[in-house]
């Protein structure tokens, strides 16, 4: 866990953060049905370079793809390959870039045509979870208040929350202490203090919690394979409200 001490550290975390909103987007932006992931992967690797980014994924304990992207049943940690996005699918990507030896960690999910009430339900839901821990993550309150919060949101819309991976503190490296579950009791864990930077990012399925990794050793997917939905924004905890550092600006 890092605490940013100095304006330089703070001023880094927000300039990776924001290269990574901002693939982040214009990948998102870019999805299509007709589309191999491969060619998200393709676009979001050029855009990192582009802004004299590395990604952060790329290599990581092997990781072959520069991005994630996981369709309807993946979860997290999709490899992009020859998938081909169709109509009605609901698509995550996951950027990670390092920029001036710090990380901005980010995902989103966008739908392609969908028309499935409880799928643009997950979605929103995944959304809100989001946004509610982001409005929690403030010098005093309990890390485990985030935790709690974006069960509640699942909960309270019918659906599950992934255990088996949780959000993290980030900063010089991808993952760094603490852990951060989407579940749990309130009132629990450290104290946020200002200038920590966490990653926040709820998971949430349509269907049960369970989640397995298919063969590729990546690719986490539902087991009951119905949809998933993924949210992630890296923040720096302050004093009454979170500064969000994977935004556009
Ligand atoms: N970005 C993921 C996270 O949010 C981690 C991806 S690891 C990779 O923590 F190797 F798949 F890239
Ligand atoms: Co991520
Ligand atoms: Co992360």
């Amino acid at each position: 866990m890092i605490i940013l001490k100095t304006d330089e550290e703070l001023a880094r975390m927000r300039a990776s953060g924001r290269i990574a909103a901002q693939v982040r987007e214009a990948v998102a932006q870019a999805v299509r049905p007709g589309m191999t992931t491969r060619e998200l992967d393709e676009l979001g690797d050029r855009l990192i370079r582009a802004a004299d980014a590395k990604s952060a994924f790329f290599g990581y304990r092997g990781y072959p793809g520069h991005i994630c992207v996981s369709v309807n049943e993946e979860v997290v940690h999709g490899i992009p390959g020859g998938r081909m996005i169709q109509l009605g699918d609901v698509v995550s990507v996951d950027v990670g870039v390092e920029y001036r030896g710090f990380i901005g960690d980010t995902a989103t999910t966008v739908m392609v045509g969908v028309t499935d009430p409880e799928v643009i339900r997950l979605v929103a839901a995944g959304r809100q979870a989001l946004d509610r821990a982001v409005g929690l993550a403030v010098a005093g309150a309990r890390l485990s208040d985030l935790s709690h919060a974006i069960e509640q949101v699942a909960v309270a819309a019918d659906f599950a929350v992934v255990r088996d991976f949780v959000g993290h503190g980030v900063g010089r490296r991808m993952h760094e202490d603490p852990q951060i579950p989407n579940f749990g009791p309130p009132g629990r864990g450290p104290r946020l203090r200002s200038g920590m930077t966490l990653a926040l990012e709820p998971m949430l399925n349509m269907g049960g919690a369970a989640v397995e990794v298919l063969a590729d050793g990546w690719t986490v997917v539902t087991r009951d394979r119905k949809p998933s939905v993924h949210f992630e924004h890296s923040v720096a905890v302050r004093e009454g409200a979170a500064l969000v550092l994977t935004c556009v600006e």
